[in-house]
C-alpha cells in the first residue's frame, strides 16, 4: 500500500470510530430512524471531508483528537445532502455509495426524516468541538451552519435543480458548484484549522485551497458521471445526461472539462505553500482527488 492509501485508510478507521461512538444506537427508539441514520453514514463513502477536517488540524500543527467532532460533523451533514439529493422529487437516484438508497429501503417520507434527524445531529456532535484561544464555539457553530444554509449548500442545490434542463453559462455553473459541493470542503478544512488555532493567514490559505479544490471535486463529479460504471461508482452512471443536468462537460466537453479539475487542482496546491512539510497529505490528497475514477 502506498503511504497516502495507508495515511487515508487509518484516517477512516479514525472516523468511523468517532461516528460509532457519536451516533445514537439502533436500539434506541424510534429505531426506524436510528437505523436509517446509520444505514447511509455506514454505507462506506470516501470519508473526505472529515479527513481533510483532520488533515487541515495537522497542516495547522493541532491534534487530530480535537478535530474528531467537526470532522464527524461534516460526513454527518455530508450525509444527510445525499439523502436528500437522492429523493424522487430531487435527482430520484435508486443507489448510493454501492445500496439502495435511503428511500428505497425505509420509503420517502422517512427518508426525510433521517435526513432531518443526520443534519440535527451533525449539530449536537459539533457542540462537542473543543474552543481554542483564537475561535469561540459560536465562532465554529456559525462557520457550520453559514455553510449548509440557504446561501450555500441549499442555495447550491436550489440552483442544480432550477439549471435541469436549462443552458447555463459557465459562470453560472460555477455558482452552483462553489455553494453545493465547494463551501462544504473548505468548511471541512477551515473547522479543522480552528481546532488547532490557526492563524487567520492559515485560515485563508485553506479556505484557497477548498475553493479550488471544491470546485475541481465536482467537476470531476460530473467527469466520472459520464465516465464510470455504475458498479464502480456505487452510484447510477450517466444520471446527469438523462435528466439534463448542467455540467462541465456538458457545457465543455470531457477534455475541456479535465484540463479545468487539473488548472484548479493546481490552483489549490499553490495556497498550500505557507504549510511547508506539514501541508503534505492535504497536498497528496489533491493530487489523488484529480486521478480518482470513483
Ligand atoms: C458526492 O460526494 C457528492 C458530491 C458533492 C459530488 P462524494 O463523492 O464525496 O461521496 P462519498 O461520500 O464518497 O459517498
Ligand atoms: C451533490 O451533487 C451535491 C450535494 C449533495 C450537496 P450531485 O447530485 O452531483 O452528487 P451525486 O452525483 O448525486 O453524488
Ligand atoms: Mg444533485
Ligand atoms: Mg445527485
Ligand atoms: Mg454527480
Amino acid at each position: 500500500m502506498s503511504d497516502l492509501k495507508a495515511y487515508l485508510k487509518s484516517q477512516q478507521v479514525l472516523v468511523d470510530d468517532a461516528l460509532n461512538s457519536f451516533l445514537p444506537r439502533v436500539t434506541v427508539r424510534p429505531k426506524t430512524v436510528h437505523q436509517g441514520m446509520r444505514y447511509s453514514i455506514f454505507a462506506g463513502g470516501k470519508r473526505l471531508r472529515p479527513i481533510l477536517t483532520l488533515a487541515a488540524a495537522e497542516a495547522c500543527g493541532g491534534e487530530a483528537k480535537n478535530a474528531l467532532p467537526p470532522a464527524c460533523s461534516v460526513e454527518i451533514m455530508h450525509t444527510y445532502s445525499l439523502v436528500h439529493d437522492d429523493l424522487p422529487s430531487m435527482d430520484d437516484d435508486d443507489l448510493r455509495r454501492g445500496r439502495p438508497t435511503s428511500h428505497k429501503v425505509y420509503g420517502e417520507g422517512m427518508a426525510v426524516l433521517i435526513g432531518d434527524a443526520l443534519l440535527t445531529e451533525a449539530f449536537t456532535v459539533l457542540a462537542q468541538t473543543p474552543p481554542t484561544k483564537r475561535y469561540s464555539l459560536k465562532d465554529i457553530l456559525l462557520e457550520f451552519s453559514e455553510c449548509g444554509g440557504s446561501k450555500k449548500l441549499i442555495g447550491g442545490q436550489v440552483l442544480d435543480l432550477e439549471g435541469e434542463g436549462k443552458d447555463l453559462t459557465k459562470a453560472q455553473l460555477v455558482r452552483i458548484h462553489e455553494n453545493k459541493t465547494a463551501a462544504l470542503l473548505t468548511t471541512s478544512l477551515r473547522l479543522g484549522g480552528m481546532t488547532a488555532n490557526a492563524t487567520v493567514r492559515q485560515l485563508d490559505a485553506l479556505t484557497t485551497f477548498g475553493y479550488n479544490l471544491g470546485l475541481a471535486f465536482q467537476v470531476i463529479d460530473d467527469i466520472l458521471d459520464v465516465t464510470q460504471s455504475t458498479e464502480q461508482l456505487g452510484k447510477t452512471a450517466g444520471k446527469d445526461e438523462a435528466v439534463d443536468k448542467a455540467t462541465y462537460p456538458s457545457i465543455l466537453g470531457l477534455d475541456k472539462s479535465k484540463k479545468e479539475a487539473a488548472r484548479l487542482t493546481r490552483k489549490a496546491l499553490a495556497a498550500l505553500e505557507i504549510f511547508g512539510k506539514k501541508g503534505q497529505h492535504l497536498e497528496e490528497i489533491a493530487h489523488y482527488l484529480l486521478d480518482r475514477e470513483f
